[in-house]
């Protein structure tokens, strides 16, 4: 489904991917699991089309869209729910959820799409027309996961998704993970708790320094001894 190859990218004179090359098939939940500042964030949004990669190749759905607008990305499925969350703080719930459906025009279906959401989610929808500022941290999380399905998405991107939660909401937001996973959507998780990730996905691949070190199905990846003693603490 998404296929890369020695893809290159950075911010002005700094190079920070180094040649990532790495695949997902449609269906899969894989995870990209790496320390501080590797590059993992980087590589999202060198996907979703915010940053354009000096050199390399994206192929999704068997066409190269690396030369394509962030916009014409996500209208194919390509979604990302990106690190931090970048939720509009002055805005409603309900409208940072339609910023989800901006690429869309077919009001029908948005409407039952958000009909969902608010279903799936009922503290959104308890809280649809406060203020997003209010929410909790665990709920934002939640929010910014219903605005991306508000776009549609086939191939959902999560950057750092349980970050600066409590043990009880990371557990929620791997639950609701594994729930997209079931509706039908392929994920692509990047995560500094390699652990909980790993006994989520299919496969896994570690990078470090702009570099993928290693991929494996994750199951070989939670049993290795250098992955245990690099990431998944002894
Ligand atoms: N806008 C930017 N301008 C310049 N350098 C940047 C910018 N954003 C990130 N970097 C640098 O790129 C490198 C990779 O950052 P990136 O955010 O991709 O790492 P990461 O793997 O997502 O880390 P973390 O786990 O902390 O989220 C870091 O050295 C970082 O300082
Ligand atoms: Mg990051």
């Amino acid at each position: 489904m998404l296929k890369i190859l020695n893809l290159k990218a950075g911010y002005g004179s700094i190079q920070v991917l180094r040649g990532v090359s790495l695949e997902i098939e449609q269906g899969e939940i894989v995870t990209l699991i790496g320390a501080n500042g590797a590059g993992k964030s980087t590589l999202m949004k060198t996907l979703c089309g915010i940053l354009s990669p000096s050199a390399g190749t994206i192929e999704y759905q068997g066409a190269r869209i690396d030369r394509k607008s962030p916009t014409a990305r996500v209208k194919q499925g390509l979604v990302l729910v990106p690190e931090g969350r970048c939720i509009l703080q002055r805005m409603t719930v309900y409208e940072n959820l339609l910023m989800g459906a901006y690429a869309r025009s077919d009001q029908s279906a948005i409407k039952t799409d958000l009909e969902n959401v608010f279903s799936h989610y009922p503290v959104l929808a308890a809280r649809k027309d406060l203020s997003a500022n209010v929410l909790s941290g665990g709920e934002q999380q939640m929010l910014a996961i219903g605005r991306a399905l508000l776009s549609r998405p086939r191939l959902l991107m999560l950057d750092e998704p349980s970050l600066g939660l409590s043990p009880l909401l990371v557990r929620d937001i791997f639950s609701i993970i594994t729930d997209l996973h079931q509706s039908g959507i392929t994920i692509f998780l990047v995560e500094q708790n390699a652990q909980k990730a790993l006994q989520l996905a299919d496969r896994g691949y570690v990078m470090e320094t702009g570099m993928i070190v290693m991929s494996d199905t994750a199951q070989n990846l939670l049993g290795s001894k250098e992955l245990r003693e690099a990431y998944l603490g002894g």
